[in-house]
């Protein structure tokens, strides 16, 4: 399949531009959008086959349900069959944004976008382009994260390049996603609800509005083997062709403890993930790479999965990232660090 590349400059959003991509998901045509998070691989939410074609685009398991992207909270009434007041609530002060809430579906909602699941996903999102996009179109865009299935989420045009370049009609170059993880999932079918993927809009957060708020535990403890409750969460995702490891503690026991394995893989090619305040400490890596300050963990999410990707490019055998605590977006961040590692992570240093 030839790809095509749009160019959009979100501060000059050409309607022509626009108009193009509408038409593309009228007639079922996979399209690559950004959006605040990441990229997402859309398509018409209720075009079935469309839809179908998503998850061959991606290699994604059909198992693994999708999120619908909706401009106006007025366009929700057709996809779910009931709205809880809370999930009113978190809809007025989070969206347009980060968040996703699963609902009850509607009958209109195919299996092949709720993955057979009575719920379905729906989100909101605050980037300008996807905006004008999602309005434009009027329809619920269904979007899985643009990568292949497995690898890192593409947080800039040339993630979604490498990856899905011949597999999908149309591109959307509209620079680097901000936020650079994806949106906090959180189930308001549940009571209480309980978050299912930690992400930009956290625990705490939440919490003023829902005080008895749930996490599912699978999503931040890597020793925890019970099924996650979210479909996505129980792949490897995120993961890198090294063998990756995380540390958890004090800076300098991370240091030392880092510094004394890399000593020990000579042999081996060795990324460091570190942080402004660490990189200097380090000796002996191939590449370290400074993900931002510990003071702006904002910086850090944004710039994990482009750090993931270079290891990728540089061939590295073994990563050894830091571990980061698991308060406000730090969840979300050790989240996505604890797959990348398959679960290995050494605490108490
Ligand atoms: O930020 C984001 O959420 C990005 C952008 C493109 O919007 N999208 C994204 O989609 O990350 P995806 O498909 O990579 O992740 C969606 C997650 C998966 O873990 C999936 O299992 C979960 O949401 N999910 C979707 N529908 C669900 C449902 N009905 N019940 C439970 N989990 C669901
Ligand atoms: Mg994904």
């Amino acid at each position: 399949m030839n790809t095509k590349i749009i160019k959009i400059d979100e501060n000059n959003i050409e309607k022509d531009k626009v108009k193009e991509i509408t038409k593309a998901f009228s007639d079922g045509k996979l399209v690559v959008i950004p959006t605040e998070t990441v990229y997402g691989l859309g398509a018409n939410g209720f075009d079935e086959e469309a839809c179908k074609n998503i998850f061959k685009a991606k290699g994604r398991p059909m198992d693994n349900p999708l999120i619908l992207h909706i401009a106006d909270v007025e366009q929700i009434d057709e996809l779910v069959s009931e709205i809880p007041q809370v999930a009113k609530d978190c809809m007025e002060m989070f969206w347009p944004g980060p968040l996703t809430m699963i609902l009850k579906k509607s009958d209109k909602m195919s299996d092949v976008v709720t993955a057979g699941l009575d719920t379905v996903a729906i989100r909101m999102p605050s980037h300008k382009i996807a905006r004008e996009i999602l309005k434009d179109c009027k329809l619920p865009i269904a979007a899985p994260s643009a990568n292949l299935s497995g690898r890192p989420s593409p947080t800039a045009f040339k993630h979604v390049d490498e990856d899905l370049n011949n597999k999908v009609d149309i591109i959307v170059d509209g620079g680097t996603s901000n936020v650079g993880i994806e949106s906090t999932v959180i189930d308001m079918t549940s009571n209480p609800p309980m978050i299912l993927r930690p992400g930009y809009v956290t625990y705490e957060d939440l919490k003023v509005l829902i005080p008895d708020l749930a996490v599912d535990n699978t999503t931040i403890d890597a020793k925890d083997k019970t099924v996650p409750k979210s479909p996505g969460q129980k792949y490897k995702h995120y993961a890198p062709k090294a063998d990756a490891y995380c540390f958890v503690g004090n800076l300098e026991g991370v240091v030392k403890e880092v510094n004394k394995r890399v000593k020990e893989n000579e042999d081996k090619k060795i990324a460091i993930l570190a942080t402004a305040e660490t990189k200097d400490g380090y000796e002996g890596a191939d590449l370290v790479i400074d993900l931002g300050s510990r003071e702006n963990m904002q910086e850090i999410a944004h710039n994990l999965f482009e750090a993931l990707r270079k290891c990728d490019t540089e061939d590295i055998e073994i990563i050894y990232a830091e571990g980061f605590d698991f308060r406000g977006i730090g969840a979300g961040i050790m989240n996505r660090l604890l797959k990348a590692c398959g679960g290995k992570i050494v605490f108490g240093l």
